[in-house]
């Protein structure tokens, strides 16, 4: 095992001796990465960068898993949300900016004309389809895609133990779920209008909402959602877009505003507040005033860090016209990285939408597949670059981050090539290899 993050690792072990599963969150799990040779906890970051309690510096791909938009300790965002400490961060009353935020969102996000706030996304998805079902009367929610770890979603697990294999991860046991919810959250592919519509014909008269993840690294095939939101329409079913990953790159709109095809709610959260704990329900008056009715209520929905750091986030992002920004580098990243591929004659592609490239190494052998995935993330974080075999932008890269992160690739996928030719990957492999945790078939 490599010995570039001891103090990591040592943390680690002590870690899962303290913590059931060492991370809260999956996707910071270790073995996601390249273990042992990755960085597993961060001292700090600023603006594009993260430096690990190892004394290690890295540009960081991953962007706080989405959530880091701007790049981390953005001046105003944090600016912002000092100024509000100094004035309290939570009452027993009310705050004004529970409404300048929802004036915000209702004229940024199309599906927007009543707001609730949440703190982060798995919860925002978890009222959002409590909010559907209340409003229509019906039990049964049709989804695509991830939407965090509430008993309604992993409930899809117990009536088939295959249902979130292809949406989250296969393996998944609904450990806790209550049985009584089996059937209630019924998986549907991405793409496929018929498969929905009969799906959405099977369970007539009983379905309250369609929950989908709009897309992610791909373009939807067209004429897809505008086909999505009509079935919904027709049977009067709750379209939800959650928009808690790919919201505010694609568009400052969302992918609603970037297809314009308006779903009746929309969950937002990660980028919405760059880092700070928030999250958001919104949508349509009709289906959002009967949630007046129902009880969801939190203490901490009205802390005001939360709605400044996402008030100013939203903001900052419309006066610095971020989209546009990620648009243009993204694609100047996959333009050199492609460059790169092709001088080192490594079969690697690097596609999908511009704001959120990714690696396309050309091979079907799925063994190969994670050994070149895995290989490519250690020596990555050799050179300093944290990541996936993907790349989640933030205004905070620049050109010393794409010259970095080219002439590293470069440099990797030249070994790789190495590796491939002398058939000798196996040994340049110094961990085990990456657990692909997320398999989503929303691209
Ligand atoms: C589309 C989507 N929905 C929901 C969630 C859950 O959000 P959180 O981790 O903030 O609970 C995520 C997190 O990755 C997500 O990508």
């Amino acid at each position: 095992m490599s010995t570039r993050v001891p103090r990591s690792n040592e943390r680690y072990r002590r870690a899962l001796e303290l913590i059931p599963g060492g991370t809260q969150l999956v996707s910071r799990r270790p073995t996601r990465y390249a273990n042992g040779v990755s960085p597993i906890f961060a001292a700090r970051g600023k603006g594009a960068r993260i430096w690990d309690i190892d004394g290690n510096e890295y540009i960081d791909w991953v962007s706080g898993i989405a959530a880091i938009i701007l790049g981390y300790c953005d001046p105003v965002v944090d600016e912002a949300v000092r100024e509000q400490m100094s004035h309290g961060t939570m009452f027993s009353i009310n705050h004004e900016l529970e409404i300048e935020l929802a004036e915000e969102l209702v004229q940024t996000i199309p599906s927007a004309e009543m707001v609730r706030y949440a703190k982060c996304g798995g919860e925002a998805c978890a009222m959002a389809v409590r909010i559907a079902r209340g409003a229509t009367g019906r039990d049964k929610i049709l989804f695509c895609g991830y939407h965090g770890w509430h008993d309604w979603y992993l409930a899809a697990n117990l009536a088939a133990d295959a249902n979130l294999n292809a949406h989250l991860f296969p393996g998944i046991e609904p450990i806790g779920v209550p049985r009584a919810l089996a059937g209630t959250a019924l998986p549907f592919p991405f793409g496929d209008l018929a498969a929905l519509g009969n799906l959405l014909d099977e369970h007539r008269g009983e379905v309250a909402a369609v929950i989908m993840e709009p897309m992610r690294s791909e373009e939807p095939p067209p004429g897809y959602l505008a086909g999505v939101a009509a079935l919904c329409r027709e049977r009067s079913v709750a379209l939800i877009f959650d928009e808690v990953s790919s919201g505010w790159r694609i568009h400052l709109g969302g992918v609603q505003a970037h297809t314009g095809v308006t779903p009746d709610m929309t969950v937002l959260a990660k980028a919405i507040s760059n880092g700070y704990p928030m999250g958001a329900v919104v949508g349509r008056r009709w289906v959002m005033e009967p949630a007046g009715q129902m009880f969801i209520s939190s203490t901490y929905w009205s802390d005001t860090i939360g709605l400044r750091a996402a008030l100013t986030t939203i903001r900052e992002l419309r006066r610095r016209n971020v989209s546009a920004q990620l648009h243009q580098f993204g694609a100047e990243l996959q333009r050199r990285l492609n460059a790169a591929a092709t001088a080192t004659g490594l079969n690697v592609r690097c596609g999908g939408v511009a704001i959120h490239p990714g690696l396309q190494f050309g091979t079907s052998d799925a063994a190969l597949k994670s050994k070149l995935t895995t290989l490519y993330i250690q020596e990555m974080a050799k050179r300093g670059c944290h990541g996936y075999a993907s790349f989640y932008l933030n205004a905070a890269q620049g050109s010393a981050e794409l010259e970095q992160t080219v002439a590293a690739a470069h440099e990797v996928f030249a070994l790789m090539q190495q590796g491939i030719e002398t058939g000798t990957l196996d040994s340049l492999l110094e961990c085990d290899l990456t657990q692909d945790a997320f398999r989503r078939l929303v691209r």
